[in-house]
């Protein structure tokens, strides 16, 4: 049983996270079960919680200046399309002017399903559910001659790589593509500490139960036995590094059993696991991002409301 626990990639990056020396952490992308994803939309319609509807401000206002920045025969392909509602603005855009082929890319099949449901009547949407690069790759072997790639990659999810990880990421986006094609990138900005405080710790503890969520999926799938009543969700704002990093803090001195991970983790009192950082920019910070991952910034657009920039990279 052991040996065979050990090759789920999940159990593997359990074990691996709570037993560091150091600061325990979990990766954030488990945080994304079906549960972890209905949440996360709650999060997104959080009168705290801006930045997904910063976002969608932009493409909505910009949607026609940004076509405007593209060649003609344009294919979009999207890394984490979720419902799509943002993207619209920008498909019916290009609708103006051509026929639109839009490739949605995601881990989740259900996500998929309802973004083809959501943006079908605005042109062909050909699903990949798939890995980003991996997905990527296949949109970028399919294209004819003469087409040029729109990535969206928005909702700032870049933030949730470490630094280094993120322009490494970028640069792997930049190997599928070729020059000319581009790169609709969504950052958000930093703000004041209070404003990041109430969004990542709002009242009504829905990011709590994000978060809190992680543990429930390791119990769920895991079979461990985490007290999720003896955890509390934890936001802290790092200004040096400019990022919100959320943590689980453990109440009290306890021992938690990972059974399909064969790890046995204690915990003392306040005690945290790291389970995401979600790193914020600075205006004039993504034109340096693109330029170390073989791009150039072409525009930007700011939000009037909440800072946010959507960043038109091109690559060279
Ligand atoms: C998905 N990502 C951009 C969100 C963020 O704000 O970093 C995830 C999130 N975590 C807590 N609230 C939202």
């Amino acid at each position: 049983m052991y040996a065979g626990a050990l090759e789920n990639e999940f159990a593997r990056e359990v074990r691996a996270g709570l037993t560091r020396s150091g600061q325990k952490t979990l990766p954030c992308r488990y945080l994304y079960d079906d549960v972890g994803s209905a949440l996360f939309e709650a999060i997104t319609f959080l009168p705290e919680y801006g930045l997904t509807r910063a976002d969608a401000r932009i493409i909505q206002k910009n949607a026609r200046a940004i076509v405007g920045c593209l060649p003609p025969n344009v294919l979009v392909a999207e890394l984490g399309s979720g419902s799509g509602t943002k993207t619209r603005a920008l498909l019916e855009a290009l609708r103006r002017r051509q026929v639109v082929v839009y490739y949605p890319i995601d881990v989740s099949g259900a996500a998929l399903a309802k973004c083809a449901r959501e943006l079908g009547p605005v042109g062909a949407v050909l699903p990949i559910e798939s890995t980003y690069v991996r997905g990527l790759t296949d949109v970028a072997e399919r294209r004819a001659p003469g087409q040029t790639l729109l990535v969206l990659f928005l909702g700032s999810t870049i933030g949730n790589f470490e630094s280094e990880a993120a322009v490494d990421f970028l640069y792997a986006l930049r190997l599928c593509l070729r020059p000319g094609d581009a790169l609709l990138l969504g950052t958000d900005l930093v703000k004041p500490a209070e404003q990041l405080a109430a969004a990542y710790d709002d009242p009504a503890g829905v990011t709590a139960a994000f978060n809190l969520n992680l543990l429930a999926r390791i119990n769920r799938e895991l079979d461990a036995d985490f007290d999720l009543r003896q955890f509390e969700h934890v936001a802290r704002w790092d200004k040096q590094a400019q990022r919100v990093e959320m943590h689980l803090r453990s109440r009290i001195y306890q021992i938690a059993n990972v059974r399909s991970a064969d790890l046995l983790v204690d915990f003392v009192p306040n005690e945290t696991i790291c389970t995401e950082t979600c790193q914020k920019f600075r205006p004039e910070q993504p034109r340096e991002m693109a330029r170390q991952a073989g791009f150039r910034l072409a525009a930007q657009w700011l939000d009037a409301e909440w800072p946010f920039a959507e960043n038109l990279l091109v690559a060279v």
